[in-house]
């Protein structure tokens, strides 16, 4: 494997783990607002993003490549509103889609095969990633500044993330 692929490789292990420490920070914050479904949801998504960093570390030491960690940086801590955290979520996937496009298009155009189609889930989760977030900003801008709203939207995210916590 070329060093040049594995070391980009190993660069987006940190940032999925990053991810990971993002949505868990986020998560505190929902739990501290009293959003607890949005806490939960936030915390299975955070898990989530540990399988993502594992996905591409066992493929570099399926190859033999050599992986080393990076440190986390740390996450904000609060945020102004549910709308804004979760608005801070999905600038993140986004960036997080633009460096999966980069990888693809490195091992591409360095014929790496196996990491190319190792790389082709990435590419597919992202879509979901981006449209799952994307909902959930729209759905708190329908409900604005209703606490009811939201407390109803809470709820539903409690039902679909619950196993996170
Ligand atoms: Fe690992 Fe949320 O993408």
């Amino acid at each position: 494997m070329k060093e040049k692929v594995s070391k980009a490789l190993n660069a987006q292990v940190d940032r999925e783990l990053q991810a990971e420490h993002i949505y868990l920070a986020m998560s505190l914050w929902f739990e501290r607002e009293a959003l607890s479904g949005f806490a939960g949801w936030l915390r299975a998504q955070a898990a989530e993003e540990r399988t993502h960093a594992f996905r591409i570390l066992r493929h570099l030491e399926d190859r033999n490549a050599r992986v080393e960690l990076g440190g986390l940086d740390k996450p904000p801590a609060d945020y102004d509103s549910p709308l804004a955290c979760m608005q801070a979520a999905l600038e993140h996937e986004k960036k997080v889609t633009g460096h999966i496009d980069d990888l693809y298009e490195l091992a591409r155009s360095e014929g790496d095969h196996a990491a190319e189609v190792m790389l082709q889930w990435f590419v597919t989760e992202q879509v979901e990633e981006e449209k799952t977030f994307t909902q959930l900003v729209e759905q708190l801008q329908r409900v604005g500044e209703s606490a009811a709203g939201l407390l109803v939207l809470d709820r539903q995210q409690g039902e679909r993330g619950g196993e996170g916590r």
